[in-house]
């Protein structure tokens, strides 16, 4: 799907509800519904930790460290991180052994902190590239906007 045409139909889905863990349930279930990437979720800053929030996906872990695994760099680094081959990534927290490939990209409250993360795997290698990164930025601004 076009770019502009998911941010829109996004836009469209969660405009006029306030409530962050239905915003991010929807949120995770369209991105399942358009790409269908293997688990799709969100992990939600909670005082020192990032607690599993609502996702697409089979089981996953429930908390994760600053710093830790993908998840955690990301929030620590306040910056999207692209995973071709989760092997090679150090520190990698597998939840599933099906995971290949993933990408996380953070999400931000209105004084710029980061306040949650998108975390998204694939059961394939080298699934996400820039333009997978770029929908997914554009995609958490909407979604930041409207619940943090
Ligand atoms: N792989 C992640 C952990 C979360 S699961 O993928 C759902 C990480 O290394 O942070």
């Amino acid at each position: 799907m076009n770019k502009n045409v998911f941010i829109e139909n996004l836009r469209n889905l969660i405009s006029g509800e306030t409530d962050t863990t239905a915003v991010l349930a929807n949120t995770a279930a369209y991105i399942k519904e358009v790409y269908g990437w293997f688990w799709i979720g969100f992990y939600i800053v909670k005082e020192e930790e990032l607690v599993l929030g609502p996702f697409q996906g089979s089981v996953a872990c429930y908390r994760i460290k600053k710093g830790r695994g993908v998840c955690g760099t990301s929030w620590q680094k306040n910056a999207t991180i692209v995973v071709p081959d989760v092997e090679e990534f150090p520190g990698h927290i597998a939840c599933s052994s099906l995971s290949k490939s993933e990408i996380v990209v953070p999400l931000h409250n209105r004084q710029g902190n980061v306040c949650a993360v998108l975390d998204i795997d694939s059961d394939q290698l080298a699934t996400f590239g820039p333009a997978e990164q770029d929908v997914l930025e554009a995609a958490v601004r909407v979604v930041e906007e409207q619940v943090f």
